[in-house]
């Protein structure tokens, strides 16, 4: 793995209507916004990112599978499939590079059943609750274990 990997930032369910969805937990970033933004991060920190937001469990898992396959590093945001994919859990468990999840929000300070992650035990590590921030550390927190690992 080296600084010129590509990073597969993954987005799950209804993370393109952050506009529509409640700011209190999710910020003020549209998806655009927020895409741009991770986008100028990860080339201020000199990472190379391929952003995608699905709303499909299956079309998901098929880019955690491509992420397997070529060895790519991957920051996910699951959504809501977070709380209850065992499907995704699996997929993501095939990784060999880092899985960094990531959430704007906060899930352990929300209702029950956002508490549990069916991809934590499987991840890397886990970032929520700084809104687009959680975005920002999580490229920061994978550009040092990148240049850990070279
Ligand atoms: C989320 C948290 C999930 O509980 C929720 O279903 C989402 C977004 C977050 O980024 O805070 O859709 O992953």
């Amino acid at each position: 793995m080296s600084s010129t990997e590509t990073i597969l930032v993954l987005n799950g369910p209804n993370l393109s209507r952050l506009d529509l969805r409640e700011r209190t937990h999710y910020g003020e970033l549209n998806y655009p916004q927020l895409h741009k933004l991770v986008e100028d991060v990860a080339q201020e920190l000199g990472l190379k990112v391929d952003i995608r937001q699905s709303d499909d469990e299956a079309t998901l898992i098929g880019w955690l599978h491509e992420a397997a396959d070529h060895s790519h590093p991957v920051i996910f945001n699951p959504a809501a499939f977070t709380h209850y994919s065992v499907a995704i859990r699996d997929a993501a468990a095939l990784l060999r590079a880092p899985l960094i999840e990531v959430h704007l929000s906060n899930p352990l300070a929300r209702e029950e059943f956002r508490h549990t992650s069916m991809i934590a035990g499987v991840a890397t590590g886990t970032i929520g609750g700084f809104k687009e921030d959680s975005y920002r550390l999580a490229l920061i927190a994978m550009k040092g274990l990148i240049e850990a690992n070279q």
